[in-house]
């Protein structure tokens, strides 16, 4: 059984929305999830999964939130092993899914293996959730 762990930021609730239905994907394609905010994980943890979700909204200038989120995944890419399958998600205001552009762009040069991403304005959609489950899934295999 794969172990994942959904790891996410939220202020106002969007990203949090889509945390959950992509752990429950997960969960439903068979996977033991953990579904945490990452002010509560340690970096360290990182290595007990075999597969990780990472869900930001854009702040602060069209970037992944600053405070918690960015010093983790500074931590993360240096103790996370080479090609670790990542997927990213999050949500945006105005900036029309850059920040998720540039999120994935630098995950790669990490050596993650991004999966696939999913960034939607504001509240996600009745599709977005859909597929919010589908990424679960796409980890969990
Ligand atoms: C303090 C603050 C800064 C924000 N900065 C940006 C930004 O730079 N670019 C952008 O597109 N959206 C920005 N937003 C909008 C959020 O990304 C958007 O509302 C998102 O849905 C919030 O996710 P959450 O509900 O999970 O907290 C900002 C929102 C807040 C409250």
């Amino acid at each position: 059984m794969k172990k994942i762990a959904v790891i996410y930021w939220s202020n106002m609730g969007n990203v949090e929305v889509l945390a959950n239905h992509i752990a429950e994907g997960a969960k439903k394609a068979g996977a033991e999830v953990d579904l945490k905010l990452v002010g509560d994980v340690k970096p360290t943890e990182i290595t007990n999964y075999d597969a990780v979700a990472l869900g930001s909204p854009s702040m602060d200038n069209n970037r992944i939130e600053q405070e918690e989120m960015e010093p983790f995944i500074k931590e993360i890419r240096i103790l996370a092993p080479n090609n670790m399958p990542v997927v990213l998600f999050g949500s945006y205001g105005w900036d029309n899914g850059k920040f998720m552009e540039d999120w994935i762009t630098r995950m790669v040069d990490e050596k993650f293996d991004v999966k696939g991403s999913l960034a939607v304005k504001e509240a996600p959609t009745a599709e977005e959730i859909t597929k919010a489950e589908e990424l679960g899934k796409l980890l969990a295999l």
